[in-house]
């Protein structure tokens, strides 16, 4: 089984939603211990955002392309094939200014692929990928979960449903801005959500 373990906090390792992440990917393994894990953490590996340069790249024939845009197209070709071979996705997702980091987003802008991820039809876009159950952990400083500021749950589960991926399942960790108590006692819950699906 292949996990794809995606960081997308600006601290990195000492994120809560990449500690959150690393923890459900270390419970995971430990009770399906034939997963083959890949972790890509785009703080870390700077993802460029996408240009009109890239975007050119994408749709260009590939006997047309220049050597940069054969590049660009490479690093995102390689994004997706990651994506492709996953069958479970870990996403560790902070909430920065009430949305997904700028990180995530670019990487977004990567994997969405004409022909490639989704295709256009007459009935509108149809989702390529699919078998891929996506995880998600959620830190974030407040508490939004269930109400109409919560615009990231829905965002992130349109995108992946866009690229056929149906099945995205959200763990939150909110109010960890919120004092010592309220912050232990959404990670302590947190991690027993995780305790429970990764088994
Ligand atoms: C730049 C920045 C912007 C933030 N914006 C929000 C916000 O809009 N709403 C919120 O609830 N928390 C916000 N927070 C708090 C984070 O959601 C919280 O610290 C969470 O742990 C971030 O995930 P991370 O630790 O994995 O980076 C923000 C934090 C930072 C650093």
């Amino acid at each position: 089984m292949n996990v794809l373990q995606i960081n997308s906090s600006i601290f990195t390792d000492g994120g809560q939603s990449t500690r959150l992440a690393t923890d459900f990917v270390e419970r995971w393994t430990q009770n399906h211990p034939d997963s083959q894990v890949t972790v890509r953490d785009f703080a870390a590996e700077e993802v460029p955002h996408l240009s009109a340069e890239t975007f050119q790249a994408f749709l260009a024939k590939p006997e047309e392309r220049n050597a940069d845009q054969q590049a660009a197209v490479d690093y995102s070709d390689r994004l997706i094939a990651e994506l492709h071979a996953a069958d479970v996705v870990v996403l560790g997702l902070p909430m920065y200014n009430f949305g997904v980091p700028s990180q995530l987003k670019a990487y977004f802008d990567h994997v969405a692929r004409a022909g490639i991820t989704f295709k256009y039809t007459e009935n509108g876009p149809v989702g390529l990928l699919g078998k891929q159950k996506v995880y998600v952990l959620a830190a974030r400083g407040g508490k939004y979960q269930g109400t109409p500021r919560d615009t990231q749950t829905k965002y992130v589960t349109d995108f992946f449903n866009f690229l056929g991926i149906t099945d995205v399942e959200f763990i939150y960790a909110e109010g960890l801005n919120m004092g010592d108590t309220p912050r232990e006692q959404a990670l302590s819950d947190a991690h027993k959500v995780i305790d429970q699906i990764a088994a």
